[in-house]
């Protein structure tokens, strides 16, 4: 039997999979499961499952891997797509790409994932895939144009167990947590608190606001209150703190890649701590060119990612001027975390730009009188349409 290696949550599309490739696509089933940060019962679950379904099963650890050369990078770019911190679409190029190892080692001639034929990961998974293998690619419930009663039905029938408690589809991973599916599909719905797990409520958050203080260097965080972290301590620390004075949640109206609009819950914390301080400082230490610049870079490199582009040479590119751009992202940011506010206090860096002497009041140094003139032909042009509208 020819062997496919399946990307396994252990949730219902993907043991649905697993039979379905079994007895419809006559296959050797191995599962693997990439732990980019998901909570410890995601990463057991598919172990018991696989184990129970007598099917050889993988768990890959690729979370230090995700933070620096995925999230990093996503950092320096501030990388958001319609005000959703990228957190899944960042980590599925990751998760194909150690399916893909895998696949090689293992010698499979297919890769197979539960995704369904409406949303975007099947273009993440499927683009990474085919720029890094010749498998081909099984994807049963697109394929068979399931529903959801339909699989559940499925696995009642085979006797596959179905996850429990689990109301909605939601997928995390270190840098955020996306809910979506039942009663949320109706976008005037206001998400049940019951839904939230990284993030407090405005109400249950402390009384007391919290005062912290964010180091870069280069343009990633390297330290809270100085005190040096590794990056996936950093972002889980972001996480916890941030989460707990209700900060990071995100309910959008989100386009997918087919078109589809689709409404969306996230729970960002660390993200939305870790670029609002990341912006500030970029404030300080980058010129209008740069900045006005960064923000087109940071609109594509998002596009980029979300449209499971990763693979692009642009991606590339972009990191590579990044890289360039960010050197001077050195420094420190103060901020202050209260019942959902996110205010920064203050920004310093070696490689400020900020002249405190010249733009003071009290500055006689930088003569006044030498601005007049610019000042004097600065809207020549707007003077000159003015003019030409007299006339009309
Ligand atoms: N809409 C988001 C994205 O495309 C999140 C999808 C996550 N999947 C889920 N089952 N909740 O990145």
């Amino acid at each position: 039997m020819e062997k496919v290696v399946l990307a396994f949550s252990g949730g219902l599309d993907t043991s649905v999979c697993v039979k379905l490739l079994q007895d419809k696509y006559q296959k050797e089933v191995i599962t693997v499961c990439v732990d980019v940060g998901q909570p410890e019962d995601e990463i057991s679950r598919p172990e018991r499952l696989a184990r129970d379904m007598g099917v050889k099963h993988y768990t890959i650890d690729a979370k230090d891997e995700f933070a620096r050369n995925f999230i990093f990078p996503a950092v320096k770019a501030n990388a958001i797509y319609e005000g959703y911190p990228l957190s899944t679409a960042l980590a599925r190029p990751l998760i194909a790409m150690k399916i893909v190892e895998l696949a090689k080692k293992e010698g499979a001639v297919s890769i197979s994932h539960g995704c369904t034929g409406k949303g975007n990961d099947q273009f993440r998974f499927e683009s990474t895939i085919r720029s890094g293998s010749s498998c081909d690619v099984i994807a049963p419930i697109r394929d068979l144009n399931l529903t959801r009663t339909e699989e559940v039905d499925y696995a009642k029938e085979h006797g596959i167990p179905l996850p429990s408690d689990k109301l909605y589809s939601i997928d995390e991973n270190l840098w955020g947590r996306s809910i979506e599916g039942d009663i949320l599909e109706d976008p005037m719905v206001e998400t049940p608190e019951e839904a939230f797990r990284w993030t407090r409520s405005t109400e249950d958050a402390p009384e007391d606001a919290q005062i912290l203080e964010i180091s870069f260097a280069e343009g990633v965080p390297v330290a809270i209150d100085g005190q040096k972290m590794a990056p996936v301590e950093i972002i889980e620390a972001c996480n916890q703190v941030a989460g707990l004075h209700a900060i990071g949640r995100v309910d959008i109206m989100e386009d997918r890649i087919i078109g589809l609009k689709s409404r969306e819950n996230y729970e960002t914390p660390g993200a939305v701590l870790i670029i609002t301080t990341h912006k500030a400082l970029e404030q300080l230490t980058l010129t209008r060119e740069e900045l006005k610049f960064s923000e087109i870079v940071s609109q594509t490199y998002a596009e980029l990612i979300y449209n499971g582009l990763w693979h692009e040479p642009l991606r590339e590119d972009l990191d590579q001027f990044l890289d360039s751009m960010q050197r001077r992202v050195t420094g420190v940011v103060k901020v202050k975390l209260h019942k959902g506010n996110l205010r920064v206090l203050g920004r310093k860096s070696p490689y400020s730009l900020y002249n405190e002497k010249a733009v003071s009041f009290e500055d006689k140094d930088m003569d006044q009188r030498e601005i007049a003139g610019m000042v004097k032909n600065y809207a020549l042009q707007a003077a000159c349409y003015q003019e030409v509208c007299k006339r009309e």
